[in-house]
């Protein structure tokens, strides 16, 4: 069935109070679930009460103490009669958490027991009114044998402890905060706590805990530290202060996603914790450090204000995203972290929003949820809200989130809720703002500017693309930061942000003794596409100067955009081709050279556009060849910059590993001097990469040093590959990463690689990381997914047939992949469709992997 957003209504019974008793066991787990309940007086009213249920064994049900059988099922879910205005429910079920491949509901990782309730997990504990606008306190109480789960932990605070007999024993706990189901969770098993206290603004301490299996211990430091900061930044900058004695966080091996906010008791993909500089890279602690922040800002965009259905979805992901971005900026530097953001957008959210999945960032119907937790909910979520920002200034939008908290604490409510506030706090006129939320599809703005006696003319046009069941859009507040340069003195007269919110509109700027340079979109106010026929030496002359610098990036990566969707199009005379290459040389040559820029922006502004991005350029992308002409480049710049890379490379080679700015710029700069050495000059790099991958004495270089040997023929190769995997063999996430480079190499035979390691020992369909190190980066890798004949379509289909009977949710994840075919060549086109036809043919297909399968063939 498809479900709603205007079918909303609100369930007739209310539940203040929900007391729950685990007895735990791996293979049987018995809950019993006592519910207070009472009419909802904003609610029509209902002889019966629905609780929702997924692959639950009813053992036993009451009402108001009596064993009743007037019970119905309908479909999975328990239809109770209720005549009163308020009775006590109780209900016994059993499950078996070590049968739960699925990773939703109690599930069993590793010897321990842990949960993941959102969006639909908390029905496969016990039968519940499992929706986000129904809010309870729950006091648990967990009972096992001491031996096997010698922790027991749940949401809020322990109230009691105590040994049983026959080995075994309990804890209770109780929380507070009324919450939803979906933030319910519990963890048992043999863990090991990294420890520390935090003295709220208001002067309260509170516990943190970072719970993990005994060996990791000396990994969580990071994680720890991360989460510290967190709490002091949305203190500063948001005005939020935790609300309970105690932050657990428990890292488990076995997760669907990257992490969960439930109240007080986080669980976490393990690839979120654990780092130290041997083994994680300086990406893996920016990532860790993101979402320790996101998860804890949670606690008020998302718990305390929570949603009043899933529609509602990105009031607190895309919120919670724009606050775990700008405390990321603050933490790292402002510049990287937003082309960082963007890059992220571009390669993740674009694709949705321009092909068969597009859907706005409040989705207006779905079949399955799990579906919906997409780049557009949570990084264009973000992104809208960022206008918001960008359009109030910072000062009158922390007014505008004050507002919002205050309205709404302790409620579930809706993003027309958020935006309300936004616009009373703010003091802003977002009625046509609105469109964001309820358009999909990624606006294109052409840009032109004339230039006519001093006065230069700026003409802007936007339109929407029309997507999957929204053929005709109206023209949206499109923000958008602009400044004018002198091309004489490289200066501008001063930003200014400029609101197009018509179809069409122009804009005259006086007084220029000659035509100006334009920089549009600075600091990427808008996340749209813009579409400019500026000038190549326009081009040149901001990325070589721009004061913004994302617009700085944007413009190199525009110059090589252009330059190679022009060589795709109809091939360049070889004169046009060096005139382009030229132009290009010189902006990069200025990027090497610059001694104003930091390492860590030289490493950005070194990356050309990804594969994924250029396919995004053209209508119809053929993969082989865009990949060819975009390593033809890379080969072209590492052989033309041969010594100035050289240089460079030996330069921050010599810079000591530390966890600073400087270092990990010198880092990030080093592998990229190296993946363009390699390019030009396989034979020599090669040399060079061993010295990198050999001497490193940190994970960042050797990975990227690995990275760049799995790309090459030979023995370095084979040899770099071995030792990488015997030195951290029984490290998961780690050989994640083996996994990964291999299959995301630009080696000619990494089809072949994944197809071997595919049976490779270490591989397992049961465990989501490793499915993903091994399957995403294939799928995002076009030379080698895209192979002209198909097989590369064949294995990843055959990979979602194999993983939907176990796990659906993680499943699903990779038909995108396939659904790109519209924007494809028609002959590669025709074989992911038979493909995507040949996964719809299957009997017994979940209802996540039938959703996303029909969608994409559309
Ligand atoms: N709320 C979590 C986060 O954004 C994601 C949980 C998604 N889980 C799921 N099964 N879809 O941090
Ligand atoms: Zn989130």
């Amino acid at each position: 069935p498809v479900i709603r957003r205007e079918d909303y209504t609100p369930f007739p019974w209310i539940l203040p109070e929900v007391r729950l008793r685990f007895d735990l066991g791996l293979e049987a787990t018995r809950v019993v679930s006592t519910l207070t309940v009472a009419r909802n007086a904003k609610a029509d009213p209902s002889s019966t009460i629905r609780l929702n249920g997924d692959g639950l064994q009813l053992v036993s049900v009451s009402i108001d103490g009596e064993p009743v059988n007037t019970w119905s099922m309908d479909g999975d879910d328990l239809i109770l009669p209720l005549s009163g205005d308020a009775h006590e429910v109780e209900i016994a079920t059993e499950i078996d958490p070590g049968a739960n491949s699925q990773l939703m509901g109690l599930y069993a990782s590793n010897g321990m027991l842990c949960t993941q309730c959102e969006a639909e997990g908390f029905r496969r504990i016990t039968f519940f009114p499992d929706r986000p606008d129904v809010l309870s306190t729950y006091s648990v109480r967990m009972e096992g044998e001491k031996a096997q789960f010698p922790i027991l932990l749940c949401n809020g605070n322990k109230v009691e402890e105590g040994e049983l007999e026959d080995g075994r024993h309990f804890a209770e706990w109780h929380d507070p905060w009324p919450k939803p189901s979906y933030l319910f969770a519990l963890v048992a098993g043999d863990l090991v706590a990294n420890s520390s206290t935090f003295t709220t603004m208001s002067g309260r301490d509170v516990e943190l805990n970072v719970w993990v299996r005994d060996g990791d211990l000396p990994r969580t430091d990071h994680a720890m530290e991360s989460l510290k900061k967190s709490m002091q930044w949305d203190e500063e900058t948001f005005d939020r202060e935790y609300d309970l004695d105690l932050y657990n966080i428990v890292a488990v091996s076995d997760f669907n996603m990257g992490a969960m906010e439930n109240k007080g008791l986080n669980v976490f993909n393990t690839k979120y914790v654990l780092a130290d500089p041997d083994t994680a890279t300086d990406a893996d602690f920016d990532a860790i450090e993101g979402v320790i922040a996101h998860e804890y800002f949670h606690n008020w965009s998302g718990n305390r204000v929570t949603c009043r259905d899933w529609f509602q979805l990105s009031l607190k992901e895309g919120f919670t995203v724009l606050r775990d971005q700008l405390f990321s900026q603050d933490m790292q530097g402002e510049a990287v972290k937003r082309i960082e953001d963007v890059r992220i957008l571009r390669s993740a959210q674009f694709p949705e929003d321009s092909g068969p999945l597009a859907h706005p960032i409040r989705p207006d119907s779905y079949r399955e949820i799990s579906n919906f937790y997409t780049a557009t909910v949570y990084n264009k979520g973000a992104e809208v809200i960022r206008m918001m920002r960008s359009m109030a200034g910072p000062e009158a939008f922390r007014a505008g989130t004050d507002l919002y908290f205050d309205r709404h604490d302790g409620e579930a409510a809706t993003c027309e809720d958020f935006v309300r506030a936004i616009e009373d706090g703010a003091g802003l006129d977002l009625e046509q703002f609105r469109l964001w939320y309820s358009q999909a599809g990624t606006p294109k703005v052409e840009v032109a500017m004339r230039y006519e006696g001093e006065t230069a003319t700026l003409s802007l046009k936007q339109t929407v693309p029309p997507t999957p069941g929204q053929p005709a859009k109206h023209p949206m507040p499109i923000p958008l930061r602009i400044a004018l340069f002198d091309r004489e003195s490289g200066e501008h007269g001063g930003e200014q942000l400029i609101v197009l919110d018509t179809a069409e509109k122009e804009l005259a700027f006086e007084g220029f003794a000659q035509a100006p340079v334009l920089s549009i979109n600075r600091g990427f106010t808008a996340p749209v596409a813009i579409e400019r026929t500026a000038p190549r030496e326009d081009l040149v002359f901001l990325a070589a100067r721009d004061d913004d610098s994302f617009a700085r990036y944007e413009a190199m990566q525009e110059l090589v955009v252009g330059h190679l969707v022009a060589a795709l199009g109809g091939g360049l005379s070889d004169e046009e081709r060096e005139v382009g290459q030229a132009a290009i040389a010189e902006a990069f040559g200025a990027i090497l050279t610059d001694d104003t820029l930091d390492d860590s922006m030289r490493g950005e502004l070194m990356m050309l556009p990804s594969q994924t991005y250029l396919m995004e350029q053209m209508l119809v992308a053929d993969p082989g060849r865009i990949h060819a002409e975009r390593e033809a480049l890379k080969a072209w710049l590492g052989q033309h910059f041969h010594s100035t890379l050289e240089t460079l490379h030996d330069r921050v080679s010599a810079v000591p590993y530390s966890l600073d700015g400087p270092a990990r710029g010198a880092r990030k700069v080093k592998t990229q001097a190296l993946v363009y050495l390699a390019a030009g000059d396989p034979e020599s790099a090669a040399e060079r990469a061993w010295e990198q991958f050999d001497g490193a004495d940190n994970m960042t270089d050797r990975q990227g040093a690995l990275m760049v040997l799995a790309g090459l023929e030979g023995a370095l190769r084979t040899n770099a590959l071995l030792d990488f995997y015997n030195r951290y063999k029984g490290n998961d996430l780690v050989i994640d990463k083996w996994f990964t480079l291999q299959a995301w190499s630009t080696h000619p035979q990494a089809i072949e690689h994944v197809k071997a390691l595919a049976k490779h020992p270490d591989f397992t369909l049961r465990n989501p990381n490793r499915v993903r190190s091994l399957y995403m980066a294939f799928a995002g890798n076009p030379h080698a997914f895209h192979q002209a004949d198909g097989e590369g379509y064949r294995m990843l289909a055959d990979l979602i047939l194999s993983l939907d009977p176990i796990n659906p949710q993680t499943a699903a994840r990779f038909v995108p992949a396939l659904g790109r075919w519209r924007r494809i060549e028609p002959h590669r086109a025709a074989l992911m469709r038979a493909e995507l036809e040949r996964i719809a043919a299957a009997e017994n297909l979940s209802r996540d992997t039938y959703e996303q399968v029909t969608r994409s063939l559309g």
